[in-house]
């Protein structure tokens, strides 16, 4: 597979990102893992968690040659604490584990339309992150969705330590933008 995602480019081109400081990076939701290629040409190492069994079968055939990729199956909040244990430079958190349709899967104490967002950010409180990029905020907003509301995750992220207010980045055309909802919230340690 080996494809990048040009919105990532797009998104770390808006950020002002040390990769020489922040050398690694740790994912949840891998899908079909082209966010964690894209990801693994930034960053040294890249840890990226995925519940569904066959989507995680599939990315370790995929990119079986790239090595500073590690691929965990599992629950991201039953992973995360000891993931981040383990990391030894600061990172970056890439938070996008939920149900997106398809061959994807959810945890049913989340639902079908909701993410564990909150829970994920408490499981990094004891190595904390030096950038958290949220995925997606825009299906947050949504009142027929079960996602948390960004006040939620603003307040959240400010229980954990001392971020900056959050950047929001958007991508794509503007006439489709929901609600002028950005795509991503991110935060940076200060
Ligand atoms: C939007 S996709 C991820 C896209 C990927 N980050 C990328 O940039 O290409 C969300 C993924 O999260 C997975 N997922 C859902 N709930 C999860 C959970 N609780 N823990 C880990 N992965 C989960 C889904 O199966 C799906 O593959």
């Amino acid at each position: 597979m080996n494809e990048i995602n040009p919105n990532y480019v797009y998104l770390f081109d808006q950020l002002d990102i040390d990769f020489d400081e922040v050398k690694s990076c740790v994912e949840t939701g891998t899908y079909e893992g082209v966010g964690s290629f894209t990801f693994s040409t930034y960053f040294d190492e890249v840890v990226t968690i995925e519940l569904a069994e066959g989507l995680h079968r599939r990315c370790l055939e995929l990119y079986k040659e790239d090595t500073n990729i590690t691929f965990i199956q599992g629950k991201s909040t039953d992973n995360l604490t000891d993931v981040v244990a383990h990391i030894q430079h600061p990172y970056l958190l890439f938070l996008d584990a939920h149900g997106s349709g398809g061959n994807t899967v959810f945890d049913p104490q989340v639902g079908t339309y909701g993410s564990p967002v909150l829970e994920e950010l408490e499981c990094v409180k004891s190595n904390l992150p030096s950038w958290i990029i949220i995925d997606d905020l825009r299906e947050f907003d949504d009142p027929n969705k079960n996602y948390p509301s960004r006040e939620q995750i603003v307040k959240k992220v400010a229980e954990l330590g001392e971020y900056e207010d959050p950047i929001a980045v958007n991508v794509g055309d503007p006439d489709h933008w929901l609600f002028g909802i950005p795509q991503w919230y991110c935060f940076k340690l200060s």
